[in-house]
Parts: C-alpha cells; structure tokens; sequence
C-alpha cells in the first residue's frame, strides 16, 4: 500500500514539473525578464502575458493594479502554471502581497534594486527611474527606509516611457527628448549608478547610456529574478528535467506585431492574439 501510494505521489511530482511558468506585465517589458529565465532555464516552458490594452499600469490606483494582476493570476492558473514571476515592478509593489496571501502558487517579484546601487555607489548618490505607482509604493518606501542613510537616492518618474515603448517607439525622438529631460537632472547631480525599476526600461539601456556615459552604471534586476525563479523551482523540487515537448508562448490583448518585434531573434516561440 505505502509504495503505491509513494508511487502516486512521484508521478503527480513528475507531472507538476512538467507544467509551465507562469509570467505576466502590464505590456511588453516583462519579455526583458522572459529572456533572463529562458537563457537559465532553458528546458522550462513559459507561458508569458501581456495585458498591453491595460498598460500603462503605472498610473493606475492600487486597487486597480491588484484587480489586474489578479485577472492576470487567474488566467496563468487556468494554463496550469506551477509558478509566476511578477514581471512588472508596478504590479509587484502594489500587488504581490495580496496575491501571496490570496493564491498557494508560489510568486517571485521584481524590485528596484537600489540595494546592490546603494552597496555600489562611490558618490553616495543614486538615480532611480521608476513609474508612479513603483516609486509611490509601500514597499518602496520600506526597501528604500533600510538602505545607507548617507546615500541619496534620486527619484524620477519615467512618465510617457512605457506608451512609447508599447507603440513601438524606441527609436524616435520623442523618445530621446523624454530621457534628457529624465537623466540630465540626475546627472548634474553627480549620480554614479542608475536604477532601472521598471521591466520596460532595459530595452532603453542603449539610448540610455550614451545620455548618461560610461561612468554611470546601470542596473536592473533581471538576472537576479531569474536565478531567484531557478532557487524557489528548486526548493519546491519542481525544476523541470525533460525537453521533449519544450514550448513558449506569449499570449497579448493587442496587436501582437508589438511582441514578435521585440523578440525577433526567438524562431521558435508561439505569439497568439487573444481577448482577456
Ligand atoms: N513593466 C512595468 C513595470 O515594471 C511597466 C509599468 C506600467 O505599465 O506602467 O513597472
């Protein structure tokens, strides 16, 4: 009896792993998270969702980013996703804690990383560039209240950066006038690292950096949410082993032209159109 009942519970093990991770953003940012997990967990399958007709979240009340991400949630947990990573500062700020106590799947955010900037920093200066709802947070104020008392932390909100982004419009002046306007006051300020806190931001790093020069470091969190995503799956003992029947997909509630652009060098992902 006890081994039949151990070989039950290891089948259903099996076929956990198996299943997909779950991650979603306001738009089409998350993929920049989406990359980080694929290129370390390259047998697992992800099913990943751009709610691009909600976005920008950044602006939105609280309840109205919780009321998203669980819309969100939901939909992954109907994919069947043993995991979901939160690819989105604005909805992890606002949104993760309700969604921890609310759902058994296990959640991995993403933050600000002013921690590892503060660590870093020789001027005891940081730029941080954040949407509205991020910087507004909670939770950004807490992680922001614990680090060195005698570094300066200087906000600004990315406002309008996300649309363009969503519109396909990296490449455009407006683009470029918008990061002076953002960058130019930090860098008089003598910052020395720049936060990105916010999962579109790194397709800007580029423009960025010929704005603010080599002496400015840039920093994200993506790779520090993937590695986090391959130590929780471990944990939970549910890193999948196979790579049979190994697939992607990204589910938009726009036009998808968007997605295929920004992830043309994948061949093989499905990218669907759908309503939700
Ligand atoms: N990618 C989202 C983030 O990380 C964008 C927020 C928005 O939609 O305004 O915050």
């Amino acid at each position: 009896m006890l081994s039949r009942i151990f070989i039950f519970v290891a089948i259903i093990m099996k076929a956990k792993k198996q299943q997909p991770i779950g991650i979603f953003d306001s738009g089409i940012g998350g993929t920049s998270i989406w990359k980080e997990i694929h290129s370390l967990l390259p047998l697992e399958q992800t099913i990943y969702l751009s709610d691009s007709k909600n976005a920008p979240y950044g602006q939105k009340s609280k309840e109205t980013i919780i009321d998203l991400s669980i819309k969100n949630t939901e939909f992954l947990l109907r994919q069947n996703c043993k995991i979901i990573v939160v690819a989105c500062n604005t909805a992890t700020t606002n949104a993760i804690s309700y969604l921890r106590k609310n759902y058994e799947v296990p959640f991995i955010g993403i933050e600000p990383a002013i921690k590892p900037a503060s660590i870093l920093t020789k001027s005891n200066k940081i730029g941080i560039l954040a949407t509205k709802g991020t910087l507004n947070s909670s939770l950004f104020e807490q992680t922001s209240s614990k680090i060195n008392q005698d570094v300066k932390i200087i906000e600004q909100i990315g406002e309008g950066l996300v649309e363009l982004i969503e519109n396909g419009k990296i490449d455009s002046n407006e683009m470029d006038i918008l990061l002076n306007q953002y960058l130019q006051p930090m860098i008089n300020q003598n910052i020395d690292c720049l936060v990105l806190g916010c999962t579109h931001y790194p397709y800007l790093i580029p423009k960025i950096q010929q704005i603010t020069g080599n002496s400015v470091k840039i920093i994200d969190s993506g790779e520090a949410v993937a590695k986090q995503t391959k130590n929780i799956l471990d944990k939970e003992n549910l890193l999948r082993i196979s790579e049979s029947d190994q697939r992607n997909i990204f589910y938009i509630n726009k036009d998808k032209m968007i997605l295929k652009n920004i992830l043309k060098e994948y061949t093989d992902i499905i990218i669907d159109e759908i309503d939700f």
